[in-house]
C-alpha cells in the first residue's frame, strides 16, 4: 500500500526516511527492469512530460527523456534559447502557457534557488526539481543513494566523504541530507575556501586535510570543480587542486580495499580524480548514470500514479 503523499518532487528536505526508502525500493525494481526489458513498457502511455532546462545538462535531461519514453510517455524538450522567454515572457507566464498544453509532469532546472517551489505554488501539473541554484538536486541524490544501496545493501553505519566545492554544490546538500536520513554519516572536505562552516547545519563534519577525511570512509564522493568559478580565487589553479584535493593513483593505493568512488558528473578527469580511476572496478560513476534512469522512472511513475493531484486545486 502506497503512502506517497506529495504532488511534486522539490527537494530531499521535503522527504522523510519512509519516502526515500519507498522511492529507492521502486527504483531498484526499475533498475532490474532495465537489465531485463530495456525496450520499455507502456505503463504511462498517454501522459506528457515536459523538460524545461535553463542550465546545461547531459545526464539529467537525457535520462528524464529516456525514462519517460521507456514508460510510454510523450516527451517534449523546451528549447529555452528559442522560446518566448528570450522575448521577455516571464517564467510564470511561460509555465501557465505550458499548463494549457496539458503536460502531466514538468522537469525544471534553473540557476535560481527556489524556482521549483515557486512554480509548484500555481502549477496545474507535477513539478520535479532537476537542480535549482545552490539549493538542491534531489534526483541526483536519489540515484546516488540507489547506487550505494545496490553496492552495500545497507546505509546504517556507512561513512561517506564528500570532497570538493561544497560551497556551490546543490548535489552535496541533497546527498548529505538523504544519506544522513537513512543512517549514514557524512564528512566534507576540500579547499577550506569551498567548505563553509554553515554546512555543519546539515549534520555533517568538516575534516581537513582531504587525506584525513577519506582515511576511514566507505564512499569517497568527489564533486565537480566548477571551472566557471576558477577565476574567483577559491584555489590557485586546477593543477594545484589536482595535487592537493584530487584523488590520485598514489593515494588510491592506500585506501582501495575499503572504498568506492562516486562522482555526479561531468568529471574533470585528472582534476577531481585521476584519469584512470574513473573506470576503476571500484568506481560507481557509470553505474550512477544507469541508476539515474531507474530513479527517474520511479519518480515519474510515483507522481503520476500516486501523487496528489495539483490540478484539482488550481488553474
Ligand atoms: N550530475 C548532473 O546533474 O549532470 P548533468 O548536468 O549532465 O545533468
Amino acid at each position: 500500500m502506497s503512502k506517497w503523499r506529495h504532488a511534486h518532487l522539490l527537494g530531499i528536505r521535503n522527504l522523510d526516511k519512509e519516502d526515500i526508502e519507498y522511492l529507492l525500493e521502486k527504483a531498484d525494481s526499475f533498475r532490474e527492469f532495465l537489465e531485463n526489458s530495456p525496450k520499455g513498457c507502456e505503463e504511462l502511455k498517454g501522459y506528457l512530460l515536459v523538460n524545461l532546462f535553463f542550465e546545461p545538462s547531459t545526464r539529467t535531461r537525457t535520462s528524464f527523456e529516456i525514462a519517460g519514453k521507456l514508460l510510454g510517455m510523450q516527451v517534449v524538450n523546451v528549447d529555452v534559447e528559442v522560446s518566448s522567454l528570450r522575448k521577455g515572457e516571464s517564467l510564470r507566464d511561460t509555465v501557465r502557457t505550458l499548463g494549457r498544453l496539458k503536460p502531466d509532469v514538468l522537469v525544471v532546472r534553473h540557476s535560481a534557488s527556489g524556482v521549483p517551489e515557486y512554480l509548484a505554488q500555481f502549477s496545474p501539473f507535477h513539478i520535479v526539481n532537476a537542480g535549482d541554484g545552490l539549493r538542491e538536486h534531489p534526483t541526483q541524490a536519489l540515484l546516488d543513494l540507489l547506487a550505494i544501496r545496490r553496492f552495500f545493501h545497507r546505509f546504517e553505519g556507512l561513512r561517506m566523504a564528500i570532497v570538493g566545492d561544497i560551497l556551490h554544490s546543490r548535489v552535496a546538500r541533497s546527498l548529505a541530507m538523504g544519506f544522513g536520513e537513512l543512517g549514514g554519516r557524512v564528512v566534507v572536505s576540500g579547499p577550506p575556501t569551498l567548505v563553509p562552516r554553515e554546512v555543519e547545519m546539515l549534520g555533517v563534519k568538516r575534516v581537513f586535510p582531504v587525506e584525513e577525511a577519506i582515511r576511514n570512509v566507505d564512499v569517497v564522493y568527489l564533486l565537480r570543480i566548477q571551472r566557471e568559478r576558477q577565476d574567483a580565487g577559491y584555489f590557485p589553479s586546477l593543477k594545484e587542486y589536482a595535487a592537493f584535493f584530487g584523488l590520485s593513483d598514489a593515494y588510491w593505493e592506500k585506501i582501495k580495499d575499503q572504498v568506492v568512488i562516486m562522482h555526479p558528473g561531468p568529471v574533470n578527469r585528472g582534476v577531481e580524480v585521476s584519469y584512470s580511476l574513473v573506470e576503476n572496478e571500484r568506481s560507481l560513476i557509470e553505474e550512477q548514470v544507469t541508476c539515474g534512469l531507474a530513479v527517474r522512472m520511479a519518480i515519474l511513475e510515483t507522481l503520476i500514479r500516486e501523487g496528489e493531484k495539483p490540478w484539482e486545486k488550481r488553474f
